[in-house]
């Protein structure tokens, strides 16, 4: 699919933009806290419905409005054309509209936008904590198969009203009765989500290991041992590897080692008031080579291993449906010249790719540019001696 327009309405810095695009490359420049990132933010909320910045939606609402308008028309293969806005109400629930016709739930107008989005907040991928890679692929997973979603809420639910009742116990205010009926939830809720989880890895590691080969190949000889492995961990000590061959293990055969994993942790969860195993604590390894990549991978690695998951979740993404559009927010600058060259060989393969760049001359990409300026959206540039009489494509 492709976005063939972008409208804004009091979001972020933008109190009125359109933003046209084509197919393939488009490129948006401007200086410094513009507006470039706000436009991919703006995009990306479309397809799903949060922001990768901010966990709550008042920050999107420009400052002095109450709320905030995303609209956005999409072709899909076949020539199809679907308009899909979203009412941004920090004070109340979003309002959705698909075609024009509001939809009773907000999820409803979710994942008709398909995109991915890899910008500087993704070196978390990598350097943060475990919840940071578990949200990667929960994103992942909600995005290829929306009823993900409900398995995951589910668990969730599940988590809070057996820690409440491991407070309970603890306190003295509560027996045990209801323990193994809630332990009973817990593994079979969580090997849903296991099995979901570990067949993501099993999709992403062959693309992610050919993506960061694409990026960072010099000579081949230098090369070696340099790949990058993937590893599901879960809370009950064992490892699965991203061997695609090994296949998913099945949900009750997780399920029972779920089981057993919370029955070794029984004590300390007795005295900690929460529940110690569940794949809320697992962690998805990322290495290359023979080396973990947080804590040892340099600046360079990391942002291409951060990239090269990204470039492999679009991969994940189009198995199951239409190609989703890849934002790359200021991924060129960080990148040297062999890395950006070979990033910008790839992006000329996706159907619509949009970049966003401080510096025109980091994009070693033809297409159209639109020059973003205190967040007004402009197809020329500004020169010097023209007085700033650009041809507006929105108004500020
Ligand atoms: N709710 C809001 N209301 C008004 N302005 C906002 C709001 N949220 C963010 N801004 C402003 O939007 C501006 C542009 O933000 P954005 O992150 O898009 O910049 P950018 O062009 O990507 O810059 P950089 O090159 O530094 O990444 C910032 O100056 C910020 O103060
Ligand atoms: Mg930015």
């Amino acid at each position: 699919m492709r976005v063939e327009r972008l409208e804004l309405v009091d979001f972020r810095n933008y109190r009125h933009a359109t933003l046209d695009l084509a197919p393939g490359v488009s490129v948006l420049v401007g200086p410094n806290a513009q507006g470039k990132t706000n436009l991919l933010e703006a995009l990306h909320y479309l397809a799903i419905g949060g922001s990768h910045r901010v966990a709550t939606d008042a920050p999107l609402v420009r400052t002095g409005a109450e709320t905030a308008v995303l609209r956005t028309t999409a072709r899909f293969a076949g020539g199809r054309r679907v308009t899909v806005e979203l009412e941004v109400r920090p004070a109340g629930r979003n309002r959705a509209k698909v075609n024009g016709q509001l939809q009773s739930r907000t999820r409803d107008a979710l994942g008709i936008v398909r995109s991915v989005l890899f910008a500087p907040e993704d070196l978390q991928l990598v350097r943060g904590d475990p919840g940071d890679r578990r949200r990667f692929l929960d994103d992942l997973l909600l995005q290829r198969r929306p009823a993900y979603g409900a398995a995951r809420q589910e668990y969730e639910r599940i988590l809070r009203q057996r820690n409440a009742l491991l407070r309970g116990l603890r306190a003295g205010r509560q027996g045990t009765e209801m323990l193994p009926t809630w332990t009973d939830a817990l593994v079979r809720a969580g090997a849903t989500l296991l099995a979901a989880r570990i067949a993501a890895v099993h999709a992403l590691a062959g693309p992610a290991a050919a993506a960061y080969r694409d990026l960072v190949a010099t000579a081949p000889e230098q090369d070696i041992g340099r790949d990058v492995t993937m590893e599901y961990e879960l809370s009950t000590g064992r490892s699965v590897t991203a061997d695609p061959h090994a296949g998913v293990p099945a949900p009750a055969e997780l399920a029972e080692e779920l089981r057993a994993g919370v029955a070794d942790v029984a004590v300390a969860e007795r005295d900690r008031a929460m529940t110690l195993a569940g794949p809320h604590r697992d962690e998805l390894f990322l290495g290359v080579g023979d080396l973990p990549a947080k804590g040892f991978a340099s600046h360079g690695e990391q942002w291409s291993l951060a990239l090269a998951l990204r470039l492999a979740s679009r991969e994940v993404l189009h198995e199951v449906g239409e190609e989703p559009v890849v934002l790359l927010d200021d991924v060129f600058a960080e990148l040297d010249a062999g890395r950006r060259r070979r990033l910008a060989d790839r992006c000329t393969r996706f159907e619509q790719v949009v970049v966003t760049a401080a510096v025109d001359d980091d994009v070693p990409l033809e297409g159209p540019r639109s020059f973003v300026h205190a967040g007004t959206l402009v197809a020329a540039w500004p020169s010097a001696d023209d007085g700033g009489s650009a041809d507006e494509r929105g108004t500020g």
